[in-house]
C-alpha cells in the first residue's frame, strides 16, 4: 500500500493507495471516531461493494443511503434526501460519513458531510479512476444548477482518502477511459515526463494492467495532493486542474447533464484549450497532434457537439468559477506540460476556435 499526505496543517490527510484495501478495517478505524456510520452510495455500486464495507464496521450503527445512479441527480435535491434520512435516525454532529462510490457520489457526500449540522467527518471511497485520480482528493464538494455544472458548494476536506484499484476491475471501458483523461490532464498541466510516460504506456492502462494503472494513479494522486497543499482554495495554481474543463462544463451543461461522461467533456475541453493555445502561438501544429491521438487512443471523444454552436458555447462558459466580473478566463497551456494560471482570452480567438476545431 502506498500512503500520500494531502499537506494542510491539522486538516492533512492521508491518501491511501493499493489492492485489496476494503477489506482493512484498520484503515478505517483509524479515522473513525464515531458510533453512528452513514454511507453514501448509489443503486449500481451497492451491490457491488456495500457488503463488503459494512462487514469493517461491525460495531457501528450504519444507516445506508443508496441514491440512483447518474449526473442527473447531483442536485441540491437528492443531498437533501440525505439530510432528511440522517435527521429521521437523528444522527448526530460527531457523526461520520463514508462516500462510497465514483465522482457524483464523492462531491453530493462531501457536501453533504459540509452542511450536515455544520460538518461532520467524511471519509472519501472513491470506484472510479476518475474518483481516485481527482475527485475525492482535495476537497472540491458540491452539486450542479440547471444553469451551471457544480455551481453549489463547499471546499471541505475528507479525514482520509482510500483509493482500492481492485475495484476498477468492475468498472466499464468507457468509465475507464473517461478518467484517463484527467490522468493525461496532470501531464499536460505540470509533468511533461508523465505525460511521455503515458504516452508510451496508454495500452497497458487500456488493457488494465495493474503495475501501470497503479504508477498512473500514485503519479495523479501525487501531482493533485501537491497542488491542493499549495493552494487549497483555488487563488492560483490549483485553477490550472482546470484545463479544459470550461469548454467541458459549457458541454455537460448544454448537452443536457449525463449525456457525455465527464472525463469526455474534459477531453473535448482540453483539445480546444490546445487549439487555442496553439492560436496564441504557445503550442505547435505537432504538441496539439499529440494531445489528440493520445485521447483518440484512450477512446475519448475529440470534437464538440455539432449542436452546440459558439454563441451557445460562449453563454454557458461566462457561468464558470473562474470568471472575474462576467469575463471568461481560461487555462491554456504554454508548453505541454506547462500550464498557464486563468488567462483573459482575446474572444475573437476564443470564438475563431469554437467556430473551427472540430467543426468540418
Ligand atoms: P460517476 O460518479 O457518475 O461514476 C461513473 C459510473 O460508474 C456510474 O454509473 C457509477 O455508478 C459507476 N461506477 C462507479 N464505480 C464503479 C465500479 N467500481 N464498478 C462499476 N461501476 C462503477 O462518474 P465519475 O467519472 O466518477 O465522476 C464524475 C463527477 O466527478 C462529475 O460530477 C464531476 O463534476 C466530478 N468531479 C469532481 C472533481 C472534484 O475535484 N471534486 C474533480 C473531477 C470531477
Ligand atoms: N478537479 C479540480 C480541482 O480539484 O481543483
Amino acid at each position: 500500500m502506498k500512503n500520500l499526505l494531502v499537506e494542510l496543517g491539522h486538516r492533512s490527510y492521508p491518501i491511501y493507495i493499493g489492492s485489496g484495501l476494503l477489506n482493512q478495517p484498520e484503515l478505517y478505524a483509524q479515522h473513525i471516531n464515531s458510533k453512528q456510520v452513514v454511507i453514501i452510495t448509489n443503486e449500481t455500486i451497492a451491490p457491488l461493494y456495500l457488503d463488503t464495507i459494512l462487514k469493517q464496521l461491525g460495531s457501528h450503527i450504519v444507516e445506508e443511503v443508496i441514491l440512483p445512479d447518474g449526473e442527473q441527480y447531483k442536485t441540491l435535491e437528492y443531498v437533501t434526501k440525505i439530510f432528511d434520512q440522517l435527521l429521521a435516525k437523528k444522527f448526530s454532529r460527531n457523526s461520520t460519513l463514508i462516500a462510497l462510490g465514483g465522482g457524483v457520489i464523492g462531491d453530493m457526500g462531501g457536501f453533504a458531510a459540509a452542511c450536515y449540522q455544520r460538518g461532520i467527518a467524511f471519509i472519501q471511497i472513491p470506484t472510479t479512476l476518475l474518483a481516485q485520480v481527482d475527485s475525492s482528493v482535495g476537497g472540491k464538494t458540491g452539486v450542479n444548477h440547471p444553469l451551471g455544472k457544480n455551481m453549489i458548494g463547499a471546499f471541505y476536506q475528507p479525514q482520509c482518502v482510500i483509493a482500492d484499484a481492485s475495484v476498477l476491475d468492475t468498472l466499464d471501458n468507457r468509465q475507464l477511459s473517461a478518467g484517463l483523461a484527467e490522468v493525461i490532464k496532470y501531464g499536460l498541466i505540470r509533468d511533461i515526463e508523465f505525460f511521455e510516460w503515458l504516452e508510451h504506456n496508454i495500452d497497458a492502462l487500456l488493457r488494465r494492467d495493474k503495475k501501470a494503472l497503479a504508477y498512473a494513479i500514485e503519479k495523479s494522486c501525487l501531482n493533485k495532493a501537491q497542488i491542493v497543499s499549495e493552494d487549497e482554495n483555488e487563488t492560483g495554481i490549483r485553477a490550472t486542474l482546470n484545463l479544459g474543463h470550461t469548454f467541458g462544463h459549457a458541454i455537460e451543461t448544454g448537452s443536457g447533464y449525463g449525456t457525455y461522461l465527464h472525463g469526455e467533456a474534459v477531453a473535448i475541453g482540453t483539445c480546444q484549450a490546445a487549439d487555442l493555445s496553439r492560436r496564441k502561438g504557445w503550442l505547435t501544429d505537432q504538441d496539439v497532434n499529440r494531445i489528440i491521438s493520445l485521447f483518440i487512443k484512450c477512446h475519448l471523444p475529440i470534437h464538440p457537439p455539432k449542436n452546440l454552436d459558439s454563441n451557445r458555447f460562449l453563454e454557458l462558459m461566462a457561468v464558470d468559477k473562474k470568471n472575474i466580473d462576467g469575463q471568461i478566463r481560461l487555462i491554456l497551456l504554454k508548453k505541454l506540460g506547462e500550464a498557464t494560471l486563468p488567462t483573459n482570452v482575446d474572444k475573437a480567438l476564443l470564438i475563431e476556435t469554437l467556430d473551427t476545431y472540430g467543426r468540418s
